[in-house]
Formats: structure tokens, C-alpha cells, sequence
């Protein structure tokens, strides 16, 4: 079972950025789209870069290092040389409080 965990403030994530977030076990990339809030992990699914180092233009994120493309709302890949979908996780919003759904 998952859980929600608190990781930002909404306040922090900024539109046309990503707020890269590392916790005990995962390294997470927030964006913004017109208010609302996607996290994915934030790591290539490629060959491990961090992902958050690369453009994000709307929703779409290009690794840095062989530049594979990523839809940030449901982490389908849109440009090889990356074929598996950047993991997504499930963001609840509580005021200003960005949480995140985190595997037990
Ligand atoms: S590590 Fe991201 S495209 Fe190769």
C-alpha cells in the first residue's frame, strides 16, 4: 500500500521549471502545468540521468544526456533512445501542500 507524503509547497513549484526533490529512497521531479501539479521520478529511464537537468517545454521533458523525450503527465516516452515510461507517482494537494504517493 502507498501513502501520501508531504515533499513541497505548491508556492515553490514554479510554471516551466521542474523542482527536483530527493527523499530517503527516490529522487522526484515536480512540475507545474497551468496549476497543476505532476511528480514523476527523476531519473532517465534511459541509462539513469537525472532528468530534472533537462528542458521542459509544456509537458514535455528532454533528457540531457541522449536526449529521449518524456510527457511529464503520464510518463510515456515520445523520443528514443529511452523505451520504458518515466515512472509517475500520484500528487495530492492540500492547501499549499504538495504530497506525493510514496511505496511503503
Ligand atoms: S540517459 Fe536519458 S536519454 Fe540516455
Amino acid at each position: 500500500m502507498g501513502y501520501f507524503k508531504k515533499i513541497a509547497q505548491k508556492s515553490e513549484i514554479a510554471e516551466g521549471k521542474v523542482k527536483s526533490i530527493e527523499t530517503k529512497f527516490i529522487r522526484i521531479g515536480l512540475v507545474n502545468l497551468g496549476g497543476e501539479i505532476f511528480a514523476f521520478e527523476d531519473l532517465c529511464t534511459h541509462d539513469g540521468e537525472i532528468i530534472s537537468g533537462g528542458k521542459l517545454e509544456g509537458d514535455v521533458i528532454t533528457c540531457p544526456r541522449h536526449f529521449a523525450k518524456f510527457n511529464v503527465r503520464d510518463g510515456k516516452v515520445l523520443c528514443m533512445p529511452a523505451t520504458s515510461p518515466l515512472p509517475t507517482l500520484k500528487v495530492r494537494v492540500a492547501g499549499e501542500d504538495v504530497e506525493v504517493e510514496l511505496e511503503d
